[in-house]
Protein backbone atom coordinates (compact mmCIF):
# COMPACT_ATOMS: atom_id res chain seq x y z
CA UNK A 1 0.00 0.00 0.00
CA UNK A 2 1.18 3.31 -0.74
CA UNK A 3 1.76 5.34 2.29
CA UNK A 4 2.07 9.27 1.47
CA UNK A 5 3.87 10.11 4.67
CA UNK A 6 6.56 7.66 3.24
CA UNK A 7 7.40 8.25 -0.45
CA UNK A 8 10.29 6.44 -1.50
CA UNK A 9 10.57 4.20 0.92
CA UNK A 10 10.33 0.61 0.85
CA UNK A 11 6.83 1.30 3.20
CA UNK A 12 5.12 2.98 0.02
CA UNK A 13 6.14 0.49 -2.66
CA UNK A 14 4.46 -2.85 -3.46
CA UNK A 15 7.42 -3.60 -6.18
CA UNK A 16 10.96 -3.09 -5.10
CA UNK A 17 12.55 0.20 -4.34
CA UNK A 18 14.86 1.47 -7.01
CA UNK A 19 17.59 3.24 -5.46
CA UNK A 20 20.82 4.64 -7.23
CA UNK A 21 24.09 4.77 -5.38
CA UNK A 22 27.36 6.19 -6.79
CA UNK A 23 30.32 4.87 -5.73
CA UNK A 24 28.80 1.91 -4.49
CA UNK A 25 31.65 -0.52 -5.59
CA UNK A 26 33.19 -0.05 -2.05
CA UNK A 27 32.89 1.54 1.47
CA UNK A 28 30.18 3.08 2.53
CA UNK A 29 28.45 3.03 -0.72
CA UNK A 30 28.97 -1.05 -0.99
CA UNK A 31 28.13 -1.73 3.16
CA UNK A 32 24.84 0.88 2.10
CA UNK A 33 23.58 -1.31 -1.01
CA UNK A 34 23.51 -4.85 1.08
CA UNK A 35 21.46 -2.58 4.17
CA UNK A 36 19.05 -1.85 1.31
CA UNK A 37 19.34 -5.19 -0.71
CA UNK A 38 18.40 -6.78 2.71
CA UNK A 39 15.34 -4.82 2.36
CA UNK A 40 14.33 -5.66 -0.96
CA UNK A 41 15.56 -2.74 -2.82
CA UNK A 42 16.83 -2.65 -6.44
CA UNK A 43 19.79 -1.42 -6.09
CA UNK A 44 22.05 0.60 -8.82
CA UNK A 45 25.55 -0.23 -7.97
CA UNK A 46 27.70 2.40 -9.87
CA UNK A 47 31.40 2.19 -10.15
CA UNK A 48 33.96 4.02 -11.99
CA UNK A 49 36.83 1.41 -12.83
CA UNK A 50 36.11 -1.22 -10.39
CA UNK A 51 34.04 -3.88 -12.09
CA UNK A 52 34.81 -6.70 -10.21
CA UNK A 53 34.49 -5.06 -7.05
CA UNK A 54 31.29 -3.67 -8.42
CA UNK A 55 29.78 -7.55 -9.29
CA UNK A 56 31.20 -8.34 -5.90
CA UNK A 57 28.54 -5.84 -4.25
CA UNK A 58 25.68 -6.31 -6.57
CA UNK A 59 26.21 -10.31 -5.35
CA UNK A 60 26.07 -8.81 -1.90
CA UNK A 61 23.23 -7.48 -2.58
CA UNK A 62 21.62 -10.36 -4.54
CA UNK A 63 22.42 -12.36 -1.45
CA UNK A 64 20.84 -9.96 1.02
CA UNK A 65 17.65 -10.79 -0.95
CA UNK A 66 17.55 -7.40 -3.28
CA UNK A 67 17.92 -7.11 -6.66
CA UNK A 68 19.53 -4.58 -8.71
CA UNK A 69 22.69 -4.03 -11.76
CA UNK A 70 26.10 -2.86 -11.76
CA UNK A 71 26.70 0.68 -13.88
CA UNK A 72 29.80 2.02 -14.84
CA UNK A 73 29.88 5.56 -15.05
CA UNK A 74 32.24 8.38 -14.55
CA UNK A 75 30.43 11.14 -12.45
CA UNK A 76 32.87 13.76 -13.29
CA UNK A 77 31.43 13.25 -16.74
CA UNK A 78 27.61 14.78 -17.42
CA UNK A 79 27.20 12.11 -20.23
CA UNK A 80 27.98 9.33 -18.29
CA UNK A 81 25.22 10.70 -15.44
CA UNK A 82 22.61 11.37 -18.49
CA UNK A 83 23.51 7.70 -19.57
CA UNK A 84 23.59 5.77 -15.98
CA UNK A 85 19.84 7.54 -15.21
CA UNK A 86 18.49 6.34 -18.85
CA UNK A 87 19.13 3.35 -17.92
CA UNK A 88 17.57 3.33 -14.79
CA UNK A 89 14.45 4.88 -16.63
CA UNK A 90 14.61 2.24 -19.13
CA UNK A 91 14.79 -0.98 -16.82
CA UNK A 92 13.03 0.35 -14.12
CA UNK A 93 10.66 3.54 -15.05
CA UNK A 94 11.41 5.18 -12.08
CA UNK A 95 13.97 6.36 -9.08
CA UNK A 96 12.41 6.01 -5.35
CA UNK A 97 15.89 7.37 -4.48
CA UNK A 98 19.19 8.29 -5.19
CA UNK A 99 22.26 8.70 -2.95
CA UNK A 100 25.32 10.92 -3.79
CA UNK A 101 28.54 9.09 -2.34
CA UNK A 102 31.17 9.03 -4.97
CA UNK A 103 33.82 11.48 -3.91
CA UNK A 104 37.33 12.52 -4.88
CA UNK A 105 39.47 15.37 -4.75
CA UNK A 106 42.89 16.94 -4.52
CA UNK A 107 44.70 17.50 -0.86
CA UNK A 108 46.68 20.49 -0.98
CA UNK A 109 47.54 23.62 0.71
CA UNK A 110 45.20 26.47 -0.78
CA UNK A 111 48.14 27.63 -1.65
CA UNK A 112 48.87 25.19 -4.48
CA UNK A 113 45.34 24.65 -6.00
CA UNK A 114 45.96 25.35 -9.69
CA UNK A 115 42.79 25.82 -11.48
CA UNK A 116 41.76 21.85 -12.82
CA UNK A 117 42.01 20.83 -9.33
CA UNK A 118 39.16 23.64 -8.51
CA UNK A 119 37.29 22.69 -11.43
CA UNK A 120 37.76 19.37 -11.32
CA UNK A 121 36.92 18.94 -7.45
CA UNK A 122 33.62 21.09 -8.44
CA UNK A 123 32.53 18.56 -11.25
CA UNK A 124 33.41 15.36 -9.60
CA UNK A 125 31.80 16.28 -6.33
CA UNK A 126 28.98 19.18 -6.43
CA UNK A 127 28.17 19.06 -9.85
CA UNK A 128 27.80 15.33 -10.19
CA UNK A 129 25.09 15.68 -6.83
CA UNK A 130 23.34 18.11 -8.41
CA UNK A 131 22.67 16.74 -12.16
CA UNK A 132 22.26 13.17 -10.48
CA UNK A 133 19.66 14.95 -7.99
CA UNK A 134 17.66 16.23 -10.89
CA UNK A 135 17.50 13.93 -12.90
CA UNK A 136 16.38 11.21 -10.10
CA UNK A 137 13.69 13.81 -9.27
CA UNK A 138 12.71 13.81 -12.49
CA UNK A 139 11.94 9.93 -11.97
CA UNK A 140 10.93 10.23 -8.56
CA UNK A 141 6.57 9.80 -9.92
CA UNK A 142 5.34 10.16 -6.20
CA UNK A 143 7.64 11.52 -3.93
CA UNK A 144 11.52 10.20 -3.29
CA UNK A 145 14.40 10.49 -1.25
CA UNK A 146 17.82 12.33 -2.11
CA UNK A 147 20.93 12.05 0.59
CA UNK A 148 24.15 13.07 -0.28
CA UNK A 149 27.14 11.75 1.73
CA UNK A 150 29.22 14.60 2.92
CA UNK A 151 32.23 15.01 5.05
CA UNK A 152 33.53 16.86 8.28
CA UNK A 153 35.83 19.37 5.91
CA UNK A 154 32.35 20.70 5.39
CA UNK A 155 32.09 22.62 8.64
CA UNK A 156 35.64 22.68 10.10
CA UNK A 157 38.85 23.51 7.98
CA UNK A 158 41.14 20.54 7.97
CA UNK A 159 45.16 20.41 6.48
CA UNK A 160 44.92 19.89 2.69
CA UNK A 161 41.48 19.24 2.80
CA UNK A 162 40.04 22.77 1.55
CA UNK A 163 39.15 21.76 -1.66
CA UNK A 164 36.80 19.19 -0.78
CA UNK A 165 35.65 20.56 2.01
CA UNK A 166 34.44 23.57 -0.12
CA UNK A 167 32.73 21.24 -2.33
CA UNK A 168 30.62 19.58 0.70
CA UNK A 169 29.96 22.30 1.99
CA UNK A 170 28.16 23.13 -1.48
CA UNK A 171 26.42 20.19 -1.73
CA UNK A 172 25.02 21.08 2.19
CA UNK A 173 23.69 24.35 0.94
CA UNK A 174 22.34 22.57 -2.35
CA UNK A 175 20.53 19.98 0.48
CA UNK A 176 18.36 22.76 1.67
CA UNK A 177 17.90 24.49 -1.68
CA UNK A 178 16.77 21.09 -2.97
CA UNK A 179 14.73 20.56 0.04
CA UNK A 180 12.69 23.67 -0.30
CA UNK A 181 12.27 23.22 -3.84
CA UNK A 182 11.39 19.63 -3.98
CA UNK A 183 9.40 19.23 -1.14
CA UNK A 184 5.79 20.32 -2.40
CA UNK A 185 6.35 16.56 -4.64
CA UNK A 186 6.99 14.40 -1.72
CA UNK A 187 10.99 14.39 -2.08
CA UNK A 188 13.07 15.04 0.90
CA UNK A 189 16.82 15.52 0.66
CA UNK A 190 19.30 15.09 3.05
CA UNK A 191 22.78 14.89 3.98
CA UNK A 192 25.20 12.10 5.90
CA UNK A 193 28.23 14.15 6.98
CA UNK A 194 31.13 11.70 8.22
CA UNK A 195 34.13 12.69 10.11
CA UNK A 196 37.13 10.14 9.58
CA UNK A 197 35.62 6.82 8.56
CA UNK A 198 37.60 3.56 8.22
CA UNK A 199 37.38 2.82 4.53
CA UNK A 200 40.05 3.01 1.38
CA UNK A 201 39.94 6.69 1.39
CA UNK A 202 40.80 7.31 5.18
CA UNK A 203 43.81 5.34 4.27
CA UNK A 204 44.81 6.97 1.29
CA UNK A 205 44.40 10.64 2.92
CA UNK A 206 46.69 9.48 6.42
CA UNK A 207 49.24 7.67 4.72
CA UNK A 208 49.75 8.89 0.89
CA UNK A 209 49.59 12.60 1.41
CA UNK A 210 53.03 13.75 1.74
CA UNK A 211 53.56 15.56 5.51
CA UNK A 212 50.27 14.57 6.75
CA UNK A 213 50.01 14.19 10.57
CA UNK A 214 49.48 10.72 12.26
CA UNK A 215 45.54 9.62 12.12
CA UNK A 216 46.36 8.93 15.76
CA UNK A 217 47.19 12.65 16.68
CA UNK A 218 43.01 13.20 15.77
CA UNK A 219 41.63 9.88 16.99
CA UNK A 220 42.92 10.70 20.15
CA UNK A 221 41.03 14.14 20.35
CA UNK A 222 37.61 12.68 18.74
CA UNK A 223 35.36 12.13 22.26
CA UNK A 224 34.60 8.47 21.26
CA UNK A 225 38.00 8.11 20.42
CA UNK A 226 37.90 5.49 17.14
CA UNK A 227 37.56 6.04 13.98
CA UNK A 228 33.95 5.35 12.49
CA UNK A 229 33.24 2.27 10.44
CA UNK A 230 31.32 2.22 7.23
CA UNK A 231 28.43 0.96 8.90
CA UNK A 232 28.33 3.90 11.23
CA UNK A 233 27.51 5.86 8.11
CA UNK A 234 25.32 3.15 6.22
CA UNK A 235 23.64 2.89 9.58
CA UNK A 236 23.01 6.53 9.60
CA UNK A 237 21.80 7.00 5.21
CA UNK A 238 19.39 3.81 5.91
CA UNK A 239 17.62 5.81 8.26
CA UNK A 240 17.20 8.90 6.17
CA UNK A 241 16.18 6.53 3.44
CA UNK A 242 13.07 5.08 5.31
CA UNK A 243 10.02 5.67 6.90
CA UNK A 244 11.15 6.47 10.16
CA UNK A 245 12.76 9.93 8.43
CA UNK A 246 9.33 10.64 6.27
CA UNK A 247 9.49 14.35 7.88
CA UNK A 248 12.94 15.22 7.98
CA UNK A 249 14.22 16.82 5.26
CA UNK A 250 16.65 19.32 4.54
CA UNK A 251 19.28 18.68 6.95
CA UNK A 252 22.94 17.26 8.00
CA UNK A 253 23.46 14.88 10.27
CA UNK A 254 26.66 14.43 11.03
CA UNK A 255 28.27 10.53 11.70
CA UNK A 256 31.88 11.57 13.63
CA UNK A 257 32.21 10.72 16.93
CA UNK A 258 32.18 14.43 18.14
CA UNK A 259 35.06 15.10 16.14
CA UNK A 260 33.35 18.39 15.31
CA UNK A 261 32.49 19.61 18.65
CA UNK A 262 35.63 19.64 19.70
CA UNK A 263 38.33 22.85 20.19
CA UNK A 264 41.62 23.26 21.93
CA UNK A 265 42.61 22.55 24.87
CA UNK A 266 41.58 19.11 23.97
CA UNK A 267 40.95 16.69 26.89
CA UNK A 268 43.66 14.41 25.43
CA UNK A 269 46.54 16.90 25.96
CA UNK A 270 44.93 17.09 29.73
CA UNK A 271 47.22 15.88 32.28
CA UNK A 272 46.55 14.04 35.94
CA UNK A 273 43.39 14.40 37.64
CA UNK A 274 41.79 16.22 34.75
CA UNK A 275 42.60 13.57 32.88
CA UNK A 276 41.87 10.63 35.43
CA UNK A 277 38.21 12.30 35.85
CA UNK A 278 37.27 12.85 32.04
CA UNK A 279 38.72 9.21 31.50
CA UNK A 280 36.03 8.22 34.68
CA UNK A 281 38.27 6.51 36.65
CA UNK A 282 36.80 5.46 39.92
CA UNK A 283 39.05 6.86 42.41
CA UNK A 284 39.68 9.94 40.38
CA UNK A 285 39.79 13.18 42.44
CA UNK A 286 37.48 15.86 41.85
CA UNK A 287 39.15 17.91 39.02
CA UNK A 288 37.55 21.18 40.75
CA UNK A 289 39.12 20.63 43.69
CA UNK A 290 42.51 20.55 42.54
CA UNK A 291 42.03 23.47 40.81
CA UNK A 292 41.48 25.56 43.97
N1 LIG B 1 36.25 7.57 4.41
C1 LIG B 1 36.13 8.67 5.11
O1 LIG B 1 36.91 8.99 6.01
C2 LIG B 1 34.96 9.59 4.83
C3 LIG B 1 34.64 10.53 5.78
C4 LIG B 1 33.57 11.37 5.57
C5 LIG B 1 32.83 11.29 4.41
N2 LIG B 1 33.18 10.37 3.47
C6 LIG B 1 32.40 10.38 2.24
O2 LIG B 1 31.80 9.13 2.04
C7 LIG B 1 31.64 8.90 0.64
C8 LIG B 1 32.20 7.54 0.30
O3 LIG B 1 33.52 7.49 0.71
P1 LIG B 1 34.27 6.10 0.92
O4 LIG B 1 35.40 6.40 1.84
O5 LIG B 1 33.30 5.02 1.24
O6 LIG B 1 34.85 5.87 -0.57
P2 LIG B 1 35.82 4.75 -1.10
O7 LIG B 1 35.83 3.55 -0.23
O8 LIG B 1 37.09 5.43 -1.44
O9 LIG B 1 35.05 4.35 -2.45
C9 LIG B 1 34.88 5.31 -3.44
C10 LIG B 1 33.74 4.87 -4.34
O10 LIG B 1 33.47 5.93 -5.27
C11 LIG B 1 33.62 5.42 -6.59
N3 LIG B 1 34.09 6.48 -7.45
C12 LIG B 1 35.24 7.21 -7.35
N4 LIG B 1 35.32 8.11 -8.34
C13 LIG B 1 34.18 7.95 -9.08
C14 LIG B 1 33.67 8.57 -10.24
N5 LIG B 1 34.34 9.57 -10.86
N6 LIG B 1 32.49 8.15 -10.73
C15 LIG B 1 31.81 7.14 -10.12
N7 LIG B 1 32.23 6.51 -9.02
C16 LIG B 1 33.40 6.92 -8.51
C17 LIG B 1 34.58 4.26 -6.48
O11 LIG B 1 34.42 3.39 -7.60
P3 LIG B 1 35.65 2.43 -8.09
O12 LIG B 1 35.71 1.30 -7.08
O13 LIG B 1 35.27 1.98 -9.44
O14 LIG B 1 36.90 3.27 -8.04
C18 LIG B 1 34.11 3.65 -5.16
O15 LIG B 1 32.95 2.88 -5.36
C19 LIG B 1 32.34 10.06 -0.05
O16 LIG B 1 31.39 11.03 -0.41
C20 LIG B 1 33.26 10.60 1.01
O17 LIG B 1 33.57 11.97 0.83
C21 LIG B 1 34.21 9.51 3.65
Amino acid sequence: MSDIRNPGTSESTDTPRVVVITGASRGIGRLLARKLGAQGAAVVVNYKVNADLAAESLADVEAAGGSGFIAQADVENPDDIDRLFDEVRDRYGRVDAFVSNAAASAFKPVSQLKTHHLDRSYAMNTRSFVLGAIRAAELMHSGGRILAITSYGSQRAFATYAALGAAKAANESYVKYMANEFGPRGITVNAVNGGLIDTDSLDFFYTKVPGMAPMESVLEKIPLQRPGTADDMADAADFLLSAKAGYITGQVLTVDGGLTVVAPPYWADTTGALRAAVLGLPDAPDPLVISE
